[in-house]
């Protein structure tokens, strides 16, 4: 029979404890944000395979939706004094992030108003901006400064000189940009973020590498291939005995069409195993799949394996970060809590998790994408930040190979670029049936598309915070 609760939905119809039930027994408890839950029906059940895939699909998410979104473009620590910049090359657009003032981050079309040139090639640090073409000079706020022959521009006003810009709002040491000045402001687009991440705030953090790799699949493909723990059977079986994939909860929010989450326990077995496991098995089983080679001591009478694995989590990145993790949650130290910002950002509020994801769509090839994995550290006491660790991963390169994940984890995101190839392989050369999502379990999925769609629209004012 269906496990009818007000934390799932009542047609849910599993064996498997739910996240709620699982956290309401942990000896250090979650906190109120974790205890939500909230459901909302989203009606899109089925769309066309050509979203994936057509050239004219991606050429109508480059004209309505991309030059109107808020986009991750950097983050604050990366051009830390006036004059530094990065390139952040949006779909359709190439951007300069300057740091204009002490407090000032402006983003400028990378292009030149004299004859178009691109004004920056790679990420750097200047005093003004000068095209390598002919010469002409911005200074870093955008101002004209310097154009060689100036005599020969007889009809040209310095004054309308100055360098286009995108707007910027930052969040938590994260740089936004928006290309369209109708849109609402960022703290409204972020919706339910800044109230979830007010005590886990990235701007106590600081990026400190990013592993980059073009994976074969749409953008859509690659981000809804993590929003789901649907696919720990078919993808990544080696977790059945403790991922939790039965037992995750998914949130999706009435007005708040740019996010959503899923808390998904770990210590937790499957309902697709086909045995019952004991809490001792359980934690073998996570232990020899997670810390190969670790001694599996025995579990007291009445402890479960995921408060040994959160105990153990937040020993071990207490040492690492030189943190004391004692009083968190077992929830935040062991579970994957994980948002999602519209339309690429993956969010995650997890002491062993201490990721952001961005996906971007590459120019004119809808069946790639490119797949940036962010990994924080806490700011040091002394405030000093290293520059950020750039790993590119080329086409044959493994996250397990690149050593920069624990191995297991490592393992996990290789078996997710293979399982996303191959997805977007049959939905390239499938034929044309509509794609299928579950109604509670894909419903993250079904709320991007609904706001995808809003955006697609025929009529502008359909975009979230456009009325
Ligand atoms: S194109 Fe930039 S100075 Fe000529
Ligand atoms: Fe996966």
């Amino acid at each position: 029979m269906g496990q009818q609760s007000q934390f799932a939905p009542d047609y849910r119809d599993s064996p498997a404890p739910l996240f709620q039930q699982v956290i309401a027994d942990d000896p250090v408890a979650a906190p109120p944000i974790l205890r939500e839950y909230s459901e909302i029906d989203i009606p899109v059940a089925r769309v066309p395979r050509d979203q994936y895939r057509s050239i004219d699909f991606a050429a109508l998410e480059m004209e309505r939706l991309w030059p109107r979104v808020w986009q991750l473009a950097c983050r604050e620590e990366q051009i830390p004094e006036v004059g530094d910049y990065v390139l952040y090359e949006s779909p359709g657009a190439s951007l300069i992030i300057m740091r204009s003032g002490p407090d000032d981050i402006k983003a400028f079309y990378n292009s030149c108003l004299h004859r178009g040139m691109r004004l920056c090639a790679e990420d750097s640090s200047v005093r003004k901006l000068t095209c390598p073409f002919h010469g002409f000079t911005w200074n870093l706020d955008g101002k004209l400064a310097h154009v060689p022959a100036r005599w020969d521009f007889p009809d040209m006003r310095d004054d309308a000189m100055n360098l286009p810009e995108a707007r910027v709002e930052r969040w938590q040491g994260f740089v936004f940009i928006n290309r369209d000045p109708a849109a609402p402001p960022l703290q409204a687009y972020l919706g339910h973020l800044p109230a979830h991440f007010a005590d886990w705030s990235y701007g106590d953090r600081y990026l400190a590498t990013v592993m980059r790799k073009t994976i074969d699949a749409n953008w859509k493909t690659c981000i809804e291939g993590f929003v789901e723990s649907y696919h720990l059977a078919g993808i990544h079986a080696q977790a059945l005995p403790f991922g939790g994939d039965a037992s995750t909860q998914y949130d999706v929010w009435p007005d708040d069409p740019h996010v959503s989450r899923f808390l998904e326990p770990t210590g937790v077995m499957s309902d697709q195993l086909p045995v019952q496991l004991s809490e001792q098995q359980i934690l073998d089983a996570a232990l020899s799949a997670v810390f190969v080679g670790a001694q599996v001591p025995e579990l007291e009478a009445g402890t479960k394996a995921r408060h040994y694995m959160a105990a153990g989590m937040r020993a071990a990145m207490g040492a690492a970060d030189g943190v004391d993790y004692s009083t968190l949650s077992d929830a935040e130290a062991a579970d994957a809590i994980q948002y999602s910002l519209f339309p690429n950002i993956i969010i995650f509020r997890s002491l062993g998790y201490p990721y952001v994801y961005r996906f971007l769509p590459v120019r004119d090839d809808p069946n790639r994408a490119t797949f940036e994995f962010m990994i924080f550290k806490p700011k040091p006491a002394d405030g000093y930040i290293p520059e950020v660790e750039l790993v590119d991963l080329g086409e044959g390169d493994s996250f397990a190979g690149a050593g920069i994940l624990p191995p297991w984890l490592g393992e996990i995101y290789d078996q997710d670029v293979t399982g996303l190839r191959m997805c977007q392989q049959g939905l390239r050369d499938g034929g044309d049936a509509d794609i299928l999502y579950s109604a509670y379990q894909e419903v993250r999925i079904r709320h991007l598309h609904q706001t995808l769609d809003r955006y697609l629209s025929d009529d502008p004012t359909d975009a979230p915070g456009r009325r």
